[in-house]
């Protein structure tokens, strides 16, 4: 009986410290802390007390292993400590790599607090549990870490909105599982990896606003989930992979002001694609006389090109069409008639050669 007692005892006293973070988690956290400052909302008063698991802002644990899972701070949210301070979240300071010490870390969530800076450590790399990898909307410099590719169950890599230069490093393409890229508003150089298609998982590629250079690798149109495809504001030359239009749930794909030439592949035009900006680059030829029942275009930009010659006729059997704009180029000859024509106005249609009709003035002065 009493032994019986004890034994319980004991099992009780175990169980209280299995339940709170382990140490070791614990100091990886607070060096983390040190490292940021945070002066409006006070997010890191929360952070005391020997158990991280509990009731520290941001921070969650593994319910069986008691080591920490993930952590999320957002600068942009709907929750409470935003409302009493009236204001969005501002933070300063750096990431300390003493993150990388949390083993078990699945997802990592600094995101729109505008003034962390410095470099991503390069030890997240070795956080081999990591899924989410989240660092919007700060000023992080340095490269993307060489070996990022070691982390084969990232689904979401997003660095948009930093200062974050060098090359896509080549190791990116053997995240097998990744989902979500979101690499926008940095100042990456160098070009898109040859083996990009390697991403078999990619469903969003958002890589605008950067330097990158180089061509479109062909083995991107071999990504069966892409559905969003945005490169524009780079450096990209060369001409448009015309299998782009035959990808199975392409929806929208922004290439523009870029470095593009040659012509607009007619698969483009017939595809899955309703969201299609290719203005500001260099491209040239005729505008394919190929629209039909499956153009379907809630944008559809083709301004600020050296595009020539009709508008086809076809134009007039594509099923809808939002917002067009074909300015800036050198088409010439009527406007056709029909219903995606009837509710565009003349600014649609400004600066070319010497297109006429409605909305523009009548043919034949
Ligand atoms: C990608 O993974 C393969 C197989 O695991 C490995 O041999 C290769 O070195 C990796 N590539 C890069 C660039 O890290
Ligand atoms: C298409 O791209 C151009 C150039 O980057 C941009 O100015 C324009 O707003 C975009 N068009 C639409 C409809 O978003
Ligand atoms: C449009 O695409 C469909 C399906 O890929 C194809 O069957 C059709 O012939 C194409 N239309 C034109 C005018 O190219």
């Amino acid at each position: 009986m009493t032994s019986l007692f004890y034994i319980t005892l004991i099992l009780l006293s175990v169980t209280a410290a299995v339940n709170s973070c382990p140490p070791s988690d614990r100091a990886a956290l607070l060096a983390f802390k040190n490292a940021l400052h945070e002066p409006y909302l006070g997010i890191f008063n929360t952070w005391n007390g020997l158990d991280c698991c509990h009731n520290w802002y941001g921070v969650s644990c593994d319910p069986k292993s008691h080591r920490v899972a993930d952590i999320t701070l957002r600068g942009e949210s709907e929750d409470p400590i935003f409302e009493r301070a009236k204001r969005t979240g501002y933070m300063t300071g750096y990431i300390s790599p003493s993150i990388c010490k949390l083993t078990r870390l699945s997802s990592l969530i600094i995101a729109d607090w505008k003034g962390v800076s410095g470099e991503i450590p390069r030890c997240v790399s070795s956080l081999r549990f990591l899924r989410v990898l989240d660092l919007i909307g700060n000023r992080l410099s340095g490269d993307i870490p060489t070996d990022i590719g070691r982390l084969h169950r990232l689904t979401v890599i997003n660095l948009a909105d930093n200062l974050i230069s060098g090359s896509i490093p080549s190791s990116l393409t053997n995240l097998s599982s990744l989902m979500h890229l979101d690499l926008r508003n940095n100042r990456l150089s160098g070009t898109l990896p040859q083996n990009f298609g390697r991403l078999r998982m990619l469903s969003r590629a958002l890589l605008s606003q950067n330097q990158i250079s180089g061509t479109i690798p062909a083995s991107v149109t071999t990504i069966y989930r892409l559905a969003d495809l945005d490169l524009s504001m780079n450096q990209i030359s060369g001409p448009i992979p015309a299998p782009l239009g035959k990808m199975a749930v392409l929806a929208t794909l922004n290439i523009d002001f870029n470095k593009l030439n040659g012509p607009i592949p007619p698969t483009l035009l017939n595809s899955s694609i309703s969201n299609l900006n290719l203005s500001s680059n260099s491209l040239e030829g005729v505008l394919p006389d190929v629209f039909g029942p499956r153009s379907y275009f809630t944008v559809l930009d083709l301004s600020h090109n050296n595009l020539k010659g009709q508008i086809p006729e076809s134009f007039s059997k594509a099923s809808f069409i939002g917002h067009l704009d074909l300015s800036h180029n050198h088409f010439c000859g009527p406007i056709p008639v029909g219903s995606p024509f009837d509710h565009l106005e003349a600014s649609s249609f400004a600066f070319n050669d010497c297109l006429c009709g409605k909305p523009l003035s009548p043919c034949g002065h």
